[in-house]
Order: C-alpha cells, then structure tokens, then sequence
C-alpha cells in the first residue's frame, strides 16, 4: 500500500466535546474579549445564536453578531464582516453553524488582521499574519471546519469555489456540543453527514494518506455507517448525534492533513453554478467517484465495506471493494438522496463547463486515478 514516505501532521485545535460544552464558550476565550459572533439568520431563528450569546452575557463579554452569511459564501458576506468586526470594535471571532459561518469567520479574521480584500488570499500560504483567536463551534455533522486550515468561497465570476489554505486560520479551539445539532431535518443532516463521509473517504484513499490519516479516517467511516441514519431518525437521538459531530470533526482532522479528491473537485463548481448545497452534491457524486476510482484502492475499498457494515468474508478484494460502492448507494437511498445531479438541477448542458472548472481543482491531483478533462466530463456524464 503506497503511502508518504515524508510527511507532517499538524492539529493545533483545542477540541471541547459534551452535552452543553456550549456554556465553555466564555472561559475558552481570553480575558476581554470581544467576539465577532459569525452566524446565519436560520440559527438565530432557531434560537441556537441566544445559546452562545447567553453564555457570553453571563461571563459579563460585550459581542457583536453577524449573520450576513449565505450558503455558498461570496467575498461580499467577508468585506461587510469585516466592516462590523471594525465597528464592534472586536478583538475574537466566534464561527457558529455550518461549514459557511465557519469559514466565513477564519476569512473575517484574515481580513480583519491582514488587511485589503479576500480576494488577495485565495490558495495556499497567502495569509502571512496570525488571526485574532477564533473558536468554532459547528451546529451540523458535516464539514469539518473546526479543524481545518481551508475556507472555501463562492466566486461569482469564475462560477466556481477558491479556497484560502494557510495554517494560520486552523481555528484555536473547536466546541462540539451535541445539543445544537441533535434536531437537524434530514435534509441537512443527512446531506452533511454523507459530507462528513466523502471526507473521510476521500482522505483514507487519496494519494496522500498517511498511516495516521488512516486510522482517524477509517474510524470515522465506521462511526458515520453506523450512527448517521439513527442521528437523522428524530430529533432526540443525542447518542448518535454526539458519534456523527465526533466522526465528522475526525474526519476534519485527515482531510486537513491530506486535502481530498474528484467528489469536492466536481462539487465545488456544480454548488457555484447550479447553486447546489455543499452535501447534497457530494452525497450524490460520491458512489460514482468511488466507482471510477475503485480499481487502483481495491484493499482500501474493500476495508471501507467493512467499517460500513458490509459481510467481505469470503469474497475476492474486487468484489468486497464493490460492497463499498453499493453501501454508499444505500445510504444515500435511506437518507433520501437523488442517485444523479439531474434531481439536484444540474443541466446536461453545463457538463463541459463544470468538468473544465473542476480540473483546475488541486484535489484532481490527489485523486488516486489519474484524470484527464475526458475523463472528468465522463464522471459527470455518468453522475446526471
Ligand atoms: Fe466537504
């Protein structure tokens, strides 16, 4: 099994898990602080904000809130936030929700310390000055952004998603309080969960996996088969909850340390262009990914049934490795997830585009199959 013969794993987040852990949120902040409180309209609506918020009245800290934040961020959601970080006279960020308050906040801070636009920071190691202490606390089970040095924006013009890579915006502290997550509808939880899942999975076969990436992956994968579908059941099931934030924010750890694969290459520009969501498109592209990369991992694949659940005893690798493909499939089928971009509204007519935009993805490079634009106009063909 080829793997890196050099390389660095590096976790720098304080990670806080429990039932209520929220209530930490003051003392995990420095003395005076004065958050930025990043949000979306969804979680004040929901009453998930007043949770924070509450706790950081009772430590007696002034905040601001910011809620500016759309699904798939663009560059004008950072410059206003920028602008109420100035004016709130803030010195920390709090990134509270899903993946996009979350990177919404880690840009906010590159801004708010760096100085000009985001724009200025798109790719890797742009960002050269520390951000003010940031904690994140993620209300899905889904993308791993309390753990990782990547936030990812939407851009309007090149209808695709450019990430800002840097190891300063990895955020200091994560809280993973499983009461803010434990009512997800299934849209949303099962959509971020199978998020969580391409992850792991991406990061347990890409080429570089590393022997500890591998086990945090594989564990993961084994936690979201056994707990996503139960933590979508109904709104109590705090257990399972509690399984999917941990499994999703381990699957956060490798993926920060490998980066992924074909899935997010392709997800990224079909949520830019077709405004598709983040988990959505990844849940329906994943079985096809795996199928085409099937071939060059059958041991890793093979292992992935297992931790899923599958019966591989007795079967040849190549067919134990299909059972991976097929529990995926099932999956998405529990959850209610289409098996073709078609029933998300992606057009046949934008395949070129969307396979053109995804090739100048970095995770194409990871892939562990080797693809070429044919190849990459191939996968969407066959994932309408
Ligand atoms: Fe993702």
């Amino acid at each position: 099994m080829p793997f890196q013969s050099t390389f660095d794993f590096r976790m720098p987040t304080h990670i806080v898990h429990g039932v209520g852990s929220i209530t930490r949120l003051a003392q995990l902040l420095a003395d005076g602080a004065r958050p930025l409180v990043v949000a979306d309209p969804g979680l004040v609506e929901a009453g998930i904000v007043a949770r924070a918020t509450d706790v950081l009245d009772n430590a007696g800290l002034k905040w601001t809130l910011f809620t500016d934040v759309v699904g798939n961020p663009v560059a004008k959601n950072v410059s206003a936030g920028a602008r109420a970080y100035a004016k709130g006279k803030c010195n920390a960020l709090v990134g509270l929700g899903g993946g996009s308050p979350m990177d919404v906040a880690k840009m906010i801070g590159v801004v708010a310390t760096g100085g000009g636009r985001i724009e200025q920071y798109l790719g890797a190691g742009k960002v050269t000055v520390d951000l003010p202490p940031l904690v994140c606390v993620p209300t899905t089970y889904g993308t791993g952004s309390e753990v990782t040095p990547f936030a990812v924006l939407t851009n309007p013009k090149t209808q695709n998603k450019d990430p800002v890579i840097s190891h300063r915006i990895t955020p200091g502290v994560a809280i993973l309080d499983p009461d803010l997550s434990v009512a997800l509808p299934i849209a949303l939880g099962g959509t971020t969960g199978m998020d969580a899942l391409t992850h792991a999975i991406e990061s347990y076969t890409n080429l570089l996996s590393t022997p500890l990436t591998e086990g945090i992956a594989l564990s993961a994968i084994e936690m979201i088969g056994d707990n996503l579908r139960i933590a979508c059941a109904n709104d109590h099931e705090i257990e399972a909850t509690q399984q999917m934030l941990i499994a999703s924010c381990m699957a956060g750890v490798a993926f920060a340390q490998t980066r992924l694969g074909n899935v997010h290459a392709m997800s990224h520009p079909v949520g830019a262009q077709f405004g598709v969501h983040h988990g959505l498109a990844n849940a329906v592209l994943l079985p096809h990914v795996m199928d085409y990369n099937l071939q060059t991992r059958l041991g890793k694949f093979a292992q992935i049934a297992s931790a899923l659940g599958e019966e591989t005893e007795g079967l040849s690798e190549y067919d134990a490795a299909c059972l991976a493909v097929e529990a995926v499939r099932q999956m998405n089928d529990d959850l209610g997830i289409p098996d073709g971009l078609k029933a998300t509204g992606v057009k046949a007519s934008g395949i070129n585009q969307l396979a053109k935009t995804a090739m100048q993805s970095g995770n194409v490079a990871v892939n562990p199959r080797k693809t070429t634009l044919a190849d990459m106009q191939a996968l969407f063909r066959t994932a309408m």
